[in-house]
């Protein structure tokens, strides 16, 4: 680790609906060499959480600076380390019209690169269904399903270079929850690597669960890897909260952990 600080207050202007809310605008940040080791710390912070309480549920992302903390998780549970037979998992977002047997769907990736390496299952598995007839009901379904789980107790969070979190792109309300959401084009373009290397395959809209389902977590875990998201990584910390930026709504959170690598964390002053 080479730097461990408190954010200070940054006093941005909040929204008029905002200023009620009460912030301790103060998130933990974690300054790492590269992204193997904030994916071996990400692995860590997980751990930690399980062994705490092995009944933990989890709210979990895809992309690809999550992977090396998957890999830890896996490795850490063949070694006897780590038993993630009891949690329950949610996952952020999913591609909207994918059945979850389609080969670019997030719940496909899930088991590809995590759940299909662990020799026990989590007790439950959840994921939003991209091919539900009636998202709304889905939705909603989904997020009854968070509350009667008892609530998140760690959400993992990446980071989109517009500083979207799950997919919820520029322009998402503090109060939202789940529901179909139209991805931007550099999102869709992030996520070729699902679909051939083609932006254009990758669908126009996901579900994903809302901002506010985010700020329910009792704990969040932010990972950051790599100079093109060193843009987004200091305006979610030091500039405004604002729907402009999603991202920046966790300042308003009393317990986040940002684990950075140096390039991620390059643009911070
Ligand atoms: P990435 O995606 O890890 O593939 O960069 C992060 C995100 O979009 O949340």
């Amino acid at each position: 680790m080479l730097e461990r600080s408190c954010y200070p207050e940054v006093a941005p202007p909040l929204e008029d609906s905002l200023q009620t809310l009460p912030s301790t605008r103060k998130i933990q940040i974690e300054v790492l060499e590269d992204a193997q080791m904030v994916g071996e710390a990400a692995a860590s912070f997980v751990t930690k959480q399980v062994k705490a309480k092995p009944e933990s549920v989890l709210l979990l992302p895809t992309g690809r600076t999550p992977l090396l903390m998957y890999f830890g998780l896996i490795s850490r549970t063949n070694k006897g380390e780590l038993d993630l037979s009891r949690v329950q998992t949610f996952n952020l977002d999913e591609f909207y019209g994918l059945a979850p047997k389609h080969p670019g769907s997030y719940h496909t990736y899930m088991h590809r690169v995590f759940f299909d390496y662990l020799p026990a299952l989590p007790r439950k598995i959840n994921l939003l269904d991209g091919s539900a007839i009636d998202v709304d009901k889905e939705c909603a379904a989904y997020e009854a399903k968070i509350k009667t789980a008892g609530g998140i107790d760690l959400v993992v969070l990446g980071i989109g270079t517009n500083g979207h979190i799950g997919f919820n792109e520029p322009g998402s309300s503090f109060a939202s929850r789940s529901r179909r959401v139209a991805i931007q084009p550099e999102t869709r373009a992030a996520n070729a690597f699902l679909f051939e290397n083609c932006a254009d395959n990758v669908p126009e809209a996901a579900l994903t669960v809302g901002i506010a389902t985010i700020m329910e977590a009792r704990h969040v875990l932010l990972v950051a890897t790599g100079s093109a998201k060193a843009q987004a990584v200091a305006a979610m910390l030091q500039g405004p909260i604002t729907p402009d930026l999603p991202a920046s709504f966790l300042q308003l959170h009393p317990d986040v952990t940002l684990l950075a690598d140096r390039e991620a964390a390059s643009k911070l002053l």
